[in-house]
């Protein structure tokens, strides 16, 4: 029987983030090169991606491509850019069926031409989509995306549009590539490894984190459905005790 049927759907995460780890390592066991690791982790972003939508989730941000990720071979680097051109051209049909809307965050600027026309171009034509958001973060480090709205906050203290006095919480997340995006509730990351990698690390200060043994492209909608029912039996206190949370 399905997991689903287990998710109570008045707690669910409005804002799931994954870090999807282990491509290179499936395909390796396979006895494939890494880029057919890459080409079989499609298939479960499509899953997940379904999976979320279905189950009510409202954002699902996937780290697709770290501005670590550069450093990596020319050959999967080319290879991983073509897949993500070849992938949001076919589902953004798919997207538009399932009424979801594509939104991507990082220095998008450094991608190549054909990857930021085909982003822009799904991203312009799911705009009116509102089941979910799917957002991609694609040459995204939140090291970089804090440096860049520290330059951004700076710059407009400078020339007086901005008192320093108003910088607050609020205010450096309406900096930030999330502007208007919740913060996740809940952080998966696959593979069996243990870090968050310089992912969303504004952004998660209190998300629950998960992490699954299973190599992405192992990672299934009953997975997905597992992580969600872990989170839902978890206490969140947000500093406070657990007798004060039974209490409100
Ligand atoms: C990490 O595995 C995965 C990536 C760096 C790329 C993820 C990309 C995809 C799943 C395909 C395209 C995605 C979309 C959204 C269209 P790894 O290579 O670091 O694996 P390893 O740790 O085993 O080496």
């Amino acid at each position: 029987m399905s997991l689903k049927s287990k998710i109570i759907t008045e707690k669910l995460p409005l804002h799931v983030a994954i870090i999807m780890d282990g491509n290179g390592r499936w395909a390796s066991q396979q006895g494939e090169i890494r880029t057919f690791g890459h080409q079989n982790g499609v298939k479960s972003v499509r899953e997940v991606t379904e999976a979320a939508a279905e189950t009510g989730v409202k954002f699902l941000t996937l780290y697709a491509f770290s501005t670590e990720n550069w450093n990596r071979p020319r050959a999967e680097v080319n290879a991983l850019m073509e897949l993500l051109i070849h992938t949001i051209h076919v589902e953004k049909e798919t997207l538009n069926k399932n009424n979801i809307r594509l939104l991507a965050i990082g220095d998008l600027m450094s991608l190549p031409e054909k990857c930021r026309k085909e982003l822009n171009e799904a991203i312009q034509e799911t705009s009116g989509n509102d089941r979910m958001s799917l957002i991609l973060a694609l040459s995204y480090s939140a090291k970089w995306e804090i440096c860049e709205a520290i330059k951004r906050i700076s710059n407009n203290v400078c020339t007086g549009k901005l008192d320093a006095e108003d910088i607050n919480e609020k205010l450096i997340s309406s900096y930030l590539t999330t502007a208007g995006i919740p913060d996740p509730e809940l952080l998966i990351r696959t593979s069996g490894e243990y870090r968050v990698s310089n992912f969303l690390l504004w952004q998660i200060a209190y998300a629950e984190l998960y992490f699954s043994e299973k190599l992405w492209p192992e990672f299934t909608r009953e997975d997905f459905y597992e992580a969600l029912i872990n989170y839902q039996n978890r206490e969140r206190r947000f500093g406070q005790t657990s007798g004060q949370i039974s209490k409100s």
